[in-house]
């Protein structure tokens, strides 16, 4: 049998695309309106250089740090995705996986395995939450996730509903139906990987979120649960406070963009902020993350951590991130394209590359620590950073 480890991010991209189903891949590729801000997230990163040694390098390299108080083997977390339809396993395989690397897992609300699983797979997960329903209902999600052993809980905010996409999004049902079975066989049919890997679990991607309903209550649909949250009010920063206070641990405001958000988040409370976009899925336009994360880590990195999430795909992205204040990042669709291509195996392989590319920086750049990277080891053009709000 042909090796399955891949070489590049890139090249699980493609392998993932060729095994996926068309619309199970469209729904990963996602990427809001013209996909301005999802290209821009990845292309922020080429314009960015860097100022290697030739001589006096580390013969040994750290990569070990904490992220809201987790120890974790290397600056890379696994940003919470709804991974449905693409992996029997779904975000098990992914926890397993991290666990495997001593990486922390982000789990959504969205997802489609249940937290307590998750948790089992990887103690160290970071329950992922939007703003759906009453603080009732909230506060029973976050006494869930608590109980099932989440050590720290990620808000994220950024998310405005704007749909439509110039490529076309694909066709998601809302439940699998017979009607929607034989409406999506030839798709399937023409992946016969994926098919025979659902095959052998007798069971087909039921669509639903067992993390969301309180109560209870039968796990709703997909967009079930979507139509919960369109209808529920969006939060002020006064019910950000009250989320922080009424989870009491380790706690994440994901999807930052502008420095005046950034301040608030530090006085509501909060112990890390994402700089993201939401992989240029919420307003289109938004800058790439990396270029608004150097002002924002001035402002407020002394006062809280600060990841960035967003066009991640390889070691040198993690290195550049670090070296413009993030104190680690989040991955999306790479271990997603990973997860696609190999299952667990594939996110393994995925977080191998980044290790060793991230290895390689350090390296290069002559640095002993993750620590010692800083904005000197960049070549940083002229007008790179947005500053947004300050
Ligand atoms: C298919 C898909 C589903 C996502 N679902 C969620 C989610 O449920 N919750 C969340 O906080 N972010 C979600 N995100 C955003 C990611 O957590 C992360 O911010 C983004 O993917 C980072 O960009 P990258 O994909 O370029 O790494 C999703 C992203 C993608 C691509």
């Amino acid at each position: 049998m042909a090796s399955k480890w891949f070489e590049t991010v890139a090249v699980a991209q493609r392998r993932a695309k060729r095994r996926l189903p068309k619309s199970v891949y469209g729904a990963l590729v996602a990427g809001a309106e013209k996909g301005l801000t999802a290209r821009d997230n990845v292309e922020a990163f080429s314009e960015l250089g860097f100022a290697p040694h030739v001589a006096g390098l580390s013969a040994t390299r750290e990569m070990a740090t904490t992220v809201m108080g987790q120890p974790v083997s290397m600056p890379v977390l696994i940003s919470p995705t709804g991974v449905q339809a693409v992996h029997p396993d779904g975000e098990v395989a992914v926890a397993r996986a991290a666990a495997a690397r001593g990486v922390a897992m982000g789990l959504s609300s969205f997802a489609s395995k249940p937290v307590e699983e998750v948790v089992a797979a990887n103690p160290q997960t970071f329950f992922q939450m939007y703003w759906v329903g009453s603080r009732d209902d909230m506060a029973a999600r976050m006494e869930r996730a608590r109980a099932a052993g989440a050590v720290g809980l990620i808000a994220t905010l950024d998310w405005s509903f704007s749909f439509g996409r110039d490529w076309g999004s694909p066709h998601i049902p809302e439940k699998m139906t017979l009607r929607e079975m034989i409406r999506m066989a030839p798709e399937a049919a023409a992946r016969p990987a994926w098919l025979l890997e659902w095959g052998r679990t007798g069971r087909i991607p039921d669509l639903t979120v067992p993390n969301l309903p309180v109560g209870g209550a039968p796990a709703p649909t997909f967009f079930g649960a979507y139509g919960q949250w369109m209808q529920t009010p969006p939060p002020s920063w006064e019910d950000v406070a009250w989320l922080r206070s009424a989870w009491g641990g380790a706690f994440m405001l994901k999807g930052v963009t502008r420095i005046d958000d950034a301040k608030r988040a530090v006085d509501a409370g909060v112990t890390a902020i994402s700089v993201s976009n939401h992989g240029g899925n919420n307003l289109d336009g938004t800058p790439a993350s990396i270029r608004l994360l150097p002002d924002i880590a001035r402002a407020v990195g002394d006062q809280v951590e600060v990841l960035l999430d967003g066009g991640i795909r390889r070691g040198g992205d993690v290195a550049k991130a670090l070296a413009l204040g993030a104190r680690a990042v989040m991955i999306g669709r790479a271990y997603l394209w990973g997860l696609g291509a190999a299952g667990q195996a594939g996110v393994e392989n995925v977080l191998d590359l980044l290790r060793s590319g991230l290895d390689a920086c350090l390296l290069g750049l002559g640095h002993s620590s993750i620590a010692e990277l800083s904005a000197g080891d960049l070549v940083i053009p002229e007008g790179f950073t947005r500053r947004l709000g300050g």
